[in-house]
């Protein structure tokens, strides 16, 4: 009797990072942590620009073409002029789960209360679910710590 495993994309939204001019901690920590808690066969990560047609395509491939269970981006989530993550998810996903985002904005608050910027979205797309998380290493632990314990449960039911 084998259990599920599961396939994570992680995308990280930052002009600088794409431009390979700065060095992503974000992406790799986001992979780590679903590790410990996901049993995982496949990570793929990607570092794209602030820029919302790129985003809305590379979700739109990751759920519905490659089928990821789970997609996650890091960055692009508050009040800069460049910041379009949620934005881009909101025009993608189908089902909103607004239980995720109180979920990470009640952890962040916890924290800081800097949590307030973030605009993060989570919901559905196909059979993948969705999430925005801030961009530093420090905001994507806080946010993802509350969500570990139902990722597993929310894949289950959307099969
Ligand atoms: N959430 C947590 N848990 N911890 C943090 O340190 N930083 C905030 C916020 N959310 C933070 C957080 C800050 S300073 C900003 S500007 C917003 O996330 C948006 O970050 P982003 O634009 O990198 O997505």
């Amino acid at each position: 009797l084998s259990s599920k495993r599961y396939t994570l994309a992680w995308v990280t939204l930052s002009d600088k990072g794409a431009a390979g001019k700065r060095a992503d901690e974000s992406g790799p920590l986001i992979g780590e942590m679903v590790a410990e808690k996901l049993d995982l066969e496949c990570v793929q990560g990607f570092i794209i620009p602030d820029e919302a047609d790129q985003l809305k395509a590379l979700l739109t491939d990751l759920a519905l073409t490659q089928k990821f269970d789970l997609i996650m981006t890091t960055g692009g989530t508050g009040v800069g002029p460049r910041d379009i993550t949620p934005e881009a998810t909101l025009a993608v996903i189908e089902k909103r789960l607004p239980g995720y985002e109180r979920a990470m904005t009640m952890a962040s608050l916890s924290k800081t209360p800097h949590g307030a910027i973030s605009r993060a979205v989570a919901g559905t797309m196909g059979r993948s679910v969705i999430i925005n998380m801030p961009g530093s290493p420090k905001a994507v632990a806080e946010c993802l710590e509350p969500l570990l314990p139902t990722l597993k449960h929310t894949l289950e039911k959307l099969q």
